[in-house]
């Protein structure tokens, strides 16, 4: 047999592309390529491309700037753009960088091995009817605990910022069965947690056994499945979250104390300005709804600084909600505008504002993030171990409530869920030692 081909990949952006990413390298893994981390010992580069945030086709092109001296050491280089980046610049991409190949978006990835072998270059950024799922290669191999799965994909929010809708397209729910079979496959192969994936997660509602199944319904499902210990999803849209969603988090213990709930603004006129069809107020409700099904359940969410029109009123009004909220976790940007929406076509707010709006508010929720971690020293918590630590005799894995933990515990095997009781806080962990041992 011949050697091998080397496959490169480097992914940008969100989890739902470190989840395509994998499903690619498994798709050219029928065509004979396996992966490598040396970007010089690969016969083919692949760049997953994100659009969603600030300059990622400048970031694009420098990456294909540097592959094409790379290309002209090796003529036979196979440069490959999948991601929201091929969707929205497609045939451009080949025009501007002679480098490139091939062109996939998002939901052509199953074309990959006949593109790959295509004369010429190729591109495919079509919105084909079929689940791409349908046709990507099952998984067979045994894997670590941890597993994303994608349920659904695509968005009809139409946030004034946001490029998802065009990029990824409308929303497109996975069928339920579909969903439970290869719940099941992961969980025979060792995965005890799995992360649902969706733009829209919580939009949810693919066909299933009796009708239309919502998400809450395919979580009560899968937490039926023995072996599986943990579910968890991600991202929600606040006007999503229905009363059995919210029920779940009370009566389904498999479903993790952790919700990724963006709300972007606290400002109600920059709510309106962004489309997000929810208030301040609202959310401030919901959570309190959640928080009585689930008590101890930790919060994290998305803010954008700097919308267009946004006042120090409405900034003020951000970290008042922040205040209110207290979050376990959160991401803040400054907004950016994205070519094609509807938000681009008016003035951002002048950039030393927007920074030193990013500056105050990632100062804030920093401070909340690691109360919510020093909060958790002396309570007896349960880690999944994932892999080894760095320090002999010490194992790492996620708490219930996903901070990460470092566990001195030299019995311990990847997969394990083991009570252990937390001793220390640093910055971005916690330490720990298993509970009566
Ligand atoms: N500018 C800044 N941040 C953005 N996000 C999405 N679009 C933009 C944009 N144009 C952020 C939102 C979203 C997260 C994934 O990225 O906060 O929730
Ligand atoms: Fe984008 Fe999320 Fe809004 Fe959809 S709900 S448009 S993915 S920010």
């Amino acid at each position: 047999m011949s050697d091998p081909k080397k496959l490169f990949v480097k992914t940008y952006g969100c989890q739902m592309n470190v989840y395509d990413s994998e499903r690619m390298v498994e798709a050219l893994g029928t065509k004979g390529y396996v992966t490598t981390d040396t970007v010089e010992d690969a016969d083919m580069v692949l760049l997953n491309t994100c659009h969603i945030r600030e300059k990622a086709s400048e970031k694009l092109y420098s990456d294909l700037g540097r592959l094409r001296k790379l290309k002209l050491a090796r003529p036979d280089l196979k440069v490959g753009v999948a991601g929201c980046v091929a969707q929205a610049e497609g045939a451009e991409i080949l025009r501007r960088a002679p480098v490139v190949d091939l062109v996939v978006g998002p939901q052509s990835y199953h074309r990959l091995p006949e593109m790959v072998e295509a004369k010429g270059r190729v591109i495919d950024t079509e919105f084909p009817a079929e689940d791409k799922f349908d046709h990507l290669p099952e998984r067979r191999a045994m894997r670590g605990p941890t597993a994303f799965l994608t349920v659904q994909e695509g968005c009809d929010k139409f946030c004034a910022f946001c490029v998802v809708p065009y990029t990824r397209g409308a929303e497109v729910s996975r069928p339920a069965d579909r969903l439970m079979a290869e719940a099941r496959d992961l969980v025979a192969r060792g995965v005890r947690d799995i992360t649902l994936l969706g733009q829209n997660v919580n939009a949810y509602h693919g066909a299933g056994a009796g009708g239309e199944w919502t998400l809450a319904r395919l979580i009560r499902e899968m937490a039926g499945i023995e072996g599986l210990a943990r579910i968890r999803y991600t991202t929600s849209h606040p006007n999503d979250m229905d009363d059995d969603l919210i029920a779940a988090h009370g009566d389904v213990p498999a479903l993790m104390p952790y919700l990724h709930l963006p709300v972007q603004s606290g400002s109600d006129r920059i709510l309106k300005a962004m489309n997000r069809k929810h208030t301040s107020d609202s959310y401030l409700r919901l959570i309190e709804r959640i928080r009585a099904a689930r008590p101890d359940i930790l919060f994290s969410s998305d803010f954008i600084v700097g919308f267009p029109g946004e006042t120090d009123a409405d900034f003020e009004a951000t970290l008042a909600l922040i205040r209110e909220v207290r979050f376990g976790a959160a991401y803040s940007f400054k907004y950016s505008a994205r070519p094609g929406t509807p938000a681009a076509e008016k003035a951002a707010v002048e950039t030393p504002v927007a920074d030193a709006r990013l500056q105050a508010v990632q100062a804030l929720v920093t401070a909340q993030q690691r109360a919510a971690q020093d909060a958790m020293v002396g309570r007896e918590v349960t880690v999944l171990y994932e892999k080894a630590g760095r320090m002999p005799g010490q194992m790492v894995g996620k708490s219930d409530h996903l901070h990460a933990v470092h566990v001195t515990d030299s019995e311990g095997r990847i997969g394990d869920l083991v009570r252990v009781r937390v001793t220390s806080a640093v910055t971005n962990s916690l330490g720990a030692e298993p509970v009566g041992r």
